[in-house]
């Protein structure tokens, strides 16, 4: 993944701004509000000129390039590959760079937050180190037999269990299902669903040699039997994954592996099968049902 660059780390000189406390949007200008500060913040509220084309990403840029220098926030692609500029927008977990204000704000308010369920540094940026530990405490690391004198393995792209891998396989570690997720909120020690996926991925792997302690660590305490199947994480995936599929796959796994039926065998010998959900909007821009932050 790209290094994510923290915008509003520079000393530039502040710029004041009053702004009245009454509605502020119109034709040519949006009304926005971002979250300035730490957990215990406070929402600031400014006027933006509306663009043809504008993504929220380009309208927290432009406050921090006008009116905030020290406004921070992350982003580093922009196009939806690093998965580094997500924040709630409206309500919602998003990815900013690939979300249109026109498809969001029809009447010209923004309220944009950082990520729920994770620690908040300042302003729009949020700590991403429970995210990964989530994925060590998972087992997300893979690990193989083969060395480098090996001939190069081969896992046939149609196979069952490649089939499982590459339905998880495309996550970028944005976060937006860890905080759509509310047993995320309500258990720290959730592993929540982007860790949960990436060890169905590791699961089906055939390569991967540590499988049955990967079943132990996501059958504990705080793993995949956690897991409400409400399927929030699901519904805001901006890749289109269904970590939901993936984390009954890994329930029913943990299962027969509970009864002594083995677990050496991926989940497709098992019958399980976790498919990508249908993706009715172009990447990044899935719909969900509105969080509270
Ligand atoms: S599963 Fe989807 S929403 Fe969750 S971290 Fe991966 S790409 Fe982001
Ligand atoms: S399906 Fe499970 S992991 Fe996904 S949002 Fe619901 S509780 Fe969280
Ligand atoms: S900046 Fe990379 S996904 Fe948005």
């Amino acid at each position: 993944m790209p290094a994510a660059r923290l915008a509003g780390a520079s000393s530039w000189r502040m710029i004041p701004w009053v702004m009245s406390m009454k509605a502020i949007s119109n034709d040519t200008d949006l009304d926005v509000q971002i979250w300035r500060g730490r957990a215990q913040g406070r929402f600031e509220r400014y006027r933006v000129p509306r663009r043809a084309n504008q993504t929220v990403l380009d309208v927290v840029t432009w406050v921090q390039r006008h009116r905030e220098p020290a406004l921070a926030y992350r982003f580093a692609c922009r196009v939806g590959v690093c998965g580094s500029c997500a924040m709630t927008v409206n309500g919602k977990p998003r990815w900013t760079c690939r979300t249109h204000v026109a498809r969001v704000a029809s009447d010209g308010r923004l309220r944009v937050a950082p990520l729920r369920n994770l620690p908040v540094i300042k302003d729009l940026a949020t700590d991403m180190t429970p995210f990964f530990e989530k994925w060590q405490r998972a087992g997300g690391r893979f690990a193989g037999d083969q060395t480098r004198a090996d001939p190069l393995a081969r896992v046939e792209p149609d196979s069952p269990a490649r089939q499982q891998v590459d339905a998880g396989i495309e996550c970028i570690n944005c976060g937006v299902c860890t905080a759509a997720c509310d047993v995320v909120a309500w258990r720290d020690d959730y592993l929540g669903p982007a860790a949960l996926n990436r060890a169905w991925t590791l699961v089906n792997d055939v390569r991967h040699v540590e499988r049955s302690d990967l079943i132990r660590k996501v059958a504990a305490n705080g793993g995949c039997h956690s897991c409400h199947t409400q399927g929030g994480c699901a519904e805001h995936c901006p890749v289109g994954l269904n970590p939901t599929a993936a984390i009954s796959g890994l329930k029913r796994m943990t299962l027969l592996s509970l009864l002594g039926l083995g677990h050496e065998t991926t989940g497709e010998e098992h019958g399980v099968v976790a498919t990508r959900s249908e993706t009715p909007l172009p990447r990044g821009e899935r719909e969900g049902p509105t969080i509270t932050k």
